[in-house]
């Protein structure tokens, strides 16, 4: 049979579709390179911060204590950014920037860090690869592994593995991973809770816990998760 061409009142119609599906693909491929064009100006605005700071705005690198890797630096405490999701460092450059989460150093780095600032810093640390500490650090002391492990139920404090447990971490944004941390910014922290300094956490759930805790318990618990290896949640 011979192929007929279509009766001429569709042909308007074919050619109007046509142009739909290619109007269509000329908007995807616009919005694919707007999206690329972003994200390459979110890296950049990171990269510029990490590496230079932004010193008019009071903002110094990064890089000067949390050192190229984000590992920070277990002497002076400046915590290891690896490891930890988008989430959680973003609610952490806003606490201080609001200022419940208390620190002379940090507040005064995210004082001035826009909304902006603090999503693309989050995005970068967040891919930077997890390391840190299984550590020529010795063993950790037995109260630190029964505290961590199974908590002290008569003192009502829970395991702090039931949250802080690395394989159960995935896809939870609230919880940060400790394992691998430096053993003196787990410390601070502990201690940040106890005198409300630091006052951030979901709940209190934190704070009520850090009160019950000795000097002793904190040293020893803080050795257990910086005794660990840092991995990816
Ligand atoms: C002069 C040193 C210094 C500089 C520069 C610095 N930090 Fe910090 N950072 C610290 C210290 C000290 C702490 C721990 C503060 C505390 O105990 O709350 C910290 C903590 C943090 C935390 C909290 C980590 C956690 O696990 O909750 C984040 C996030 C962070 N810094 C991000 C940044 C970013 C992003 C920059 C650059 C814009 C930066 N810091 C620049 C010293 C510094
Ligand atoms: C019920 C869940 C839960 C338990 C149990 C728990 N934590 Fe936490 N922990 C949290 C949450 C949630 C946060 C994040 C608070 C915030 O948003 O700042 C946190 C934060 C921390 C931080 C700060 C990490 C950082 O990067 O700054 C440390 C240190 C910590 N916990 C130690 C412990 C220790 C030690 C124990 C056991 C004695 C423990 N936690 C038990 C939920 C818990």
């Amino acid at each position: 049979m011979p192929r007929r061409s279509l009766p001429i009142i569709f042909r308007p119609l074919h050619r109007a579709a046509a142009f739909t599906v290619i109007a269509t693909c000329v908007t995807a491929l616009l919005t694919a390179t707007a999206i690329a064009d972003d994200a390459a100006k979110e890296i950049a605005r990171a990269r510029d911060l990490v590496e230079h700071g932004r010193l008019a705005d009071g903002i110094v690198a990064c890089v000067a204590c949390h050192r190229d890797s984000g590992q920070g630096d277990a002497e002076s405490a400046f915590g290891n950014l690896t490891g930890l999701t988008e989430s959680y460092i973003a609610k952490q450059l806003t606490d201080y920037r609001s200022g419940i989460r208390e620190n002379r150093v940090m507040q005064v780095v995210a004082a001035k860090l826009t909304d902006a600032d603090i999503a693309a810093l989050a995005g970068y640390y967040s891919k930077l690869e997890a390391s840190g500490a299984k550590s020529p650090l010795p063993e950790p002391p037995a109260i630190g592994v029964t505290l961590a492990e199974q908590g002290d139920a008569a003192r009502e404090i829970p395991s702090c593995v039931t949250c802080h447990n690395v394989a159960a971490l995935a896809g939870n944004d609230t919880i940060p991973n400790i394992a691998g941390q430096h053993a003196l910014y787990i410390s601070r922290q502990l201690e940040a809770w106890q005198t409300g300094a630091r006052n951030n956490d979901p709940g209190s759930i934190m704070s009520s816990i850090a009160k019950k805790l000795t000097a002793d318990e904190i040293n020893a618990v803080a050795l257990y998760f910086a005794w660990q290896k840092r991995k990816a949640p």
